[in-house]
């Protein structure tokens, strides 16, 4: 049968699912509503906000007579399936601001019918849904069915994990998982039920806190050899090698909209501080702070009158390739570097992300990686491909002048003694 299917909020979330749907469904109607009349005005022109793997080539291929966007929900309509992909950040308290997706309960209260199912897919506090149910039953006379399946995709490579992971539904009965695994089933046959919504809900942020404890153990060994003077790179590779035990991750700046904010939401999910969580998050805050305090305490001893920096890659993270800067640690760094060093300019290189984004940071884009090394302090914040590949030892050898900071320790081949000395970061 045919159905209605709504996808509220069309972010990096919302518009993946979106394009998955454009590609694999081919009888129900998909719409897509974003409250951001630039973003729906962008989206039908083929401009997206997000850097995605076969985003464009979808749209082209797949763009048929069955998909509408509006930057309203028409109120005439009645949805057979409304999926519910707004934004909740973090405050400046670190506690999550759930504004967002309550006033969209509230928009879609009018356009169910008795069968209609609601999913909501955005990362909440564990108990969110069960309060959205109760919520949604006082404003809306129809008697919906509510379901909670996280979004676990990598940004980057979303719309094709999103039918090779397996998606999580929490419901509470029968008629809902039936519902709920037909819409799913267009994408993939990997389902796993529960039947609390708080179990799908505390998956979510245990995935990305798990994430983060991890990259924080990394960074607790960078930040312990760079006060023993040891190589924190070399000490973990050594220490996982042929040791099947040991699986440490490589130190590294973990920043990005869902690792810096899904342990502060697990932690405020209980009573109890989650302190081994939120002390990781910590931890990875810290490491970030330490590095720029390195970097800014070398540049003040530098003898210039105004230092000019760089930073190859600002995006928040370089595997798969985005052009997000939400949380990325490099609006860290920059930050530090303006209110330390207010009338030196930055200049950025990035690959993926747009020249507006940089302007916006009132930094300076840079069309030619060469050039970063022309500066007095360049940085490197990316571990991506194409930072990799930079030939270091031609950069430093061109460039007498130029000390590099770099967070991944990206090159472990500098061969003459002198560049070494001027190739540094936290453990390196
Ligand atoms: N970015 C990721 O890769 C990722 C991964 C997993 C989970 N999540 C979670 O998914 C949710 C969405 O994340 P995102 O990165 O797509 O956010 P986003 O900010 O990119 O997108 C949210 C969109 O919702 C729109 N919106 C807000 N209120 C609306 C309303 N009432 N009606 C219509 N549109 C509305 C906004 O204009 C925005 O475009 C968050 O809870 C996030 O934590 C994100």
């Amino acid at each position: 049968m045919k159905k209605k299917i709504l996808i509220l909020g069309l972010g990096y979330v919302g518009i993946t699912l979106f394009a998955a749907l454009m590609k694999k469904n081919k009888i129900h109607e998909l719409y897509g509503v974003d409250n951001s009349k630039e973003l729906i005005k962008n989206l039908k022109n083929k401009k997206f906000i997000t850097y995605e793997k076969n985003l464009l080539n979808i749209f082209n291929k797949y763009k048929k007579n069955n998909i509408f966007f509006d930057s309203q929900i028409n109120t005439n309509i009645k949805y057979d399936i409304i999926i519910i992909c707004v934004g909740t950040p973090i405050k400046s308290n670190k506690k999550i601001n759930d504004k967002f997706l309550f006033d969209a309960v509230k928009d879609i209260s009018k356009s169910l019918n008795n069968n209609s199912l609601v999913i909501i897919r955005s990362t909440v506090k564990v108990g969110t849904t069960k309060n959205i149910y109760k919520f949604l039953n006082k404003i809306t006379k129809v008697k919906f069915h509510i379901a909670f399946c996280p979004e676990r995709t990598i940004e980057g490579n979303a719309i094709e994990e999103i039918t090779k992971l397996p998606q999580l539904v929490g419901c509470i009965d029968k008629n809902t998982k039936k519902l709920t695994s037909d819409f799913f089933k267009i994408l993939t046959k990997k389902l796993i039920f529960f039947e609390t919504f708080e179990e799908p809900e505390l998956i979510k942020l245990l995935d990305n806190s798990y994430r983060d404890s991890k990259f924080a153990f990394a960074n607790q060994v960078a930040i312990i050899c760079d006060q023993l003077n040891l190589n924190a790179m070399k000490i973990i590779q050594k220490a996982n090698k042929n040791f099947t035990r040991n699986a440490i991750p490589l130190p590294g700046p973990v920043g990005g909209p869902c690792l810096s904010k899904d342990p502060y939401i697990l932690d405020q999910s209980t009573k109890q501080n989650s302190s081994l969580i939120t002390q990781s998050r910590k931890i990875n805050e810290k490491y970030v702070e330490l590095f720029s305090n390195k970097i800014i305490k070398f540049s003040k001893k530098l003898n210039e009158k105004n230092i000019n920096f760089s930073i190859i890659g600002i995006s928040f993270k370089g595997k798969p390739d985005t052009n997000d800067i939400r949380d990325s640690t490099a609006l860290k760094i920059i930050e530090k570097i303006k209110s330390e060093f207010p009338h030196s300019k930055i200049y950025i290189f990035d690959k993926f992300v747009e020249t507006r984004k940089i302007k916006n940071l009132d930094c300076i884009k840079i069309n030619k990686i060469d050039d970063c090394f022309k500066k007095n302090v360049c940085i490197i914040h990316g571990n991506n491909n194409y930072i990799k590949s930079i030939d270091i030892n031609k950069k430093l050898n061109n460039n007498a002048k130029v000390f590099v900071f770099d967070f991944w320790d990206n090159f472990s081949n500098i061969t003459n003694p002198l560049n070494k000395k001027r190739y540094s970061g936290l453990g390196i």
